[in-house]
C-alpha cells in the first residue's frame, strides 16, 4: 500500500498539546532519539519550560504558543515550523478537551469549543502539513482519538463524537495519501492517568474508574505514538483490559453489546458528568 521514503534522522515532530499530560511525556519520550519538535498550545510558559527541558537535554525544539481551534493560528504555526526546520516529517494531532456532562447542560461555546479544538483543529492543521508532507514523500500522521470514538460514552456525547472523528478522518487519510508516503495512525486509549482528564475526575470525585472498565497510561500512550512513527498501523487501542473483544461483541450483537458497556461505564460518567456542577 505504501511508497514510503525511508523516514529521515532526525525527525521534525509538530505536536499539539504538547503543553501537559499525554503530550508532554511524549515529546520527553521522544526526545531521547534527539529528534526535533515544533510545540504547539495555547500555554506560552508551559511551552517555554518543555522547550528549555528539551534544550537542556540537547534536543532542538520551537515553542508556538497556538490555539488549534484559531484556523489562522494553525497557518502560523504551519509558517514559523517550516521557517525553522524546512519541514514537518510527523504530526501528532493531540490537543483535546473533555466535555463530560448531559448533552442539554452544555452551553453551544463548550460544545462548538470541543468540536473545534479536538476535530476540526486537527483536519485544517493536517490540511495545512500534507503538501509540506507531500514534497519529501514521507509522512506520519498520529491523531489521538478515544475508546469513547469507538462507542459514545453517555454523557460525553460531543467528546465521543469528536473522537468518532477522528477515527474516520484518520481512515480516509491512509486511503487517501498512503501512495504518497503518508501513513496515518489513530490512537485510542481509555482512561489514562498522567494526563489531565482522567485524573481531574479521579481528584474530584476520589473514585477510579471499576476494574472491568479499566485504563492505560499517558506513557503507555507515548510509547504507542513512538511505535506509530516506526510501523504505522491503522489503529492502535489501548486498555487493560483490551477493549477490542467487547467491541466485536457489541458489532455481532449490537443490544447486547450496549447493555454490557453501560452496565460497566454508566455509573463512572455520571459521576464524571457530576464534577461539572
Ligand atoms: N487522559 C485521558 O484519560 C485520555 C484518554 C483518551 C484520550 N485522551 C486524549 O489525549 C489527548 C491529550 O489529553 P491529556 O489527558 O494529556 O489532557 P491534558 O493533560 O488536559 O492536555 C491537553 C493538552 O491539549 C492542549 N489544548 C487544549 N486546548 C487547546 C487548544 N484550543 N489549542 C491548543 N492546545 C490545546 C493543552 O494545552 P493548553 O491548555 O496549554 O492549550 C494540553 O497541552 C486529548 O486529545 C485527549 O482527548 C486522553
Amino acid at each position: 500500500m505504501s511508497h514510503s521514503n525511508s523516514p529521515p534522522n532526525p525527525l521534525t515532530i509538530l505536536i499539539t498539546g504538547a503543553s501537559a499530560g499525554i503530550g508532554r511525556i511524549t515529546c520527553q519520550l521522544l526526545a531521547k532519539q534527539k529528534h526535533r519538535f515544533i510545540l504547539a498550545a495555547r500555554s506560552k510558559d508551559k511551552l517555554s519550560d518543555l522547550e528549555a527541558e528539551l534544550r537542556t537535554a540537547g534536543v532542538e525544539s520551537l515553542a508556538v504558543p497556538t490555539d488549534v481551534s484559531d484556523p489562522r493560528a494553525l497557518e502560523a504555526l504551519v509558517k514559523a515550523g517550516v521557517d525553522r526546520f524546512g519541514r514537518i516529517d510527523v504530526l501528532i494531532n493531540n490537543a483535546g478537551i473533555e466535555c463530560f456532562a448531559a448533552l442539554d447542560e452544555l452551553s453551544v461555546e463548550d460544545i462548538v469549543q470541543t468540536i473545534e479544538t479536538n476535530l476540526t483543529g486537527a483536519i485544517l492543521l493536517t490540511r495545512l502539513v500534507v503538501p509540506v508532507m507531500r514534497q519529501n514523500g514521507f509522512g506520519r500522521i498520529i491523531n489521538i482519538s478515544s475508546i469513547a470514538g469507538k462507542h459514545g460514552p453517555a454523557y460525553g456525547a460531543v467528546y465521543g463524537a469528536t473522537k468518532a472523528g477522528l477515527i474516520a478522518f484518520t481512515q480516509s487519510l491512509r486511503g487517501e495519501l498512503s501512495p504518497a508516503g503518508i501513513l496515518s495512525t489513530v490512537i485510542c486509549p481509555g482512561f489514562a492517568t498522567h494526563g489531565g482528564i482522567y485524573d481531574e475526575i479521579v481528584k474530584a470525585t476520589g473514585k477510579k474508574t471499576p476494574s472491568l472498565l479499566g485504563g492505560t497510561t499517558a506513557e503507555t500512550v507515548a510509547a504507542a505514538i513512538e511505535r506509530a512513527i516506526r510501523k504505522a498501523p491503522p489503529e492502535i487501542m489501548l486498555n487493560f483490559p483490551a477493549m477490542r473483544p467487547v467491541f466485536l461483541f457489541r458489532d455481532i450483537f449490537p443490544r447486547l453489546g450496549e447493555m454490557l458497556i453501560l452496565a460497566t461505564t454508566l455509573k463512572f460518567l455520571k459521576r464524571a458528568a457530576s464534577i461539572r456542577k
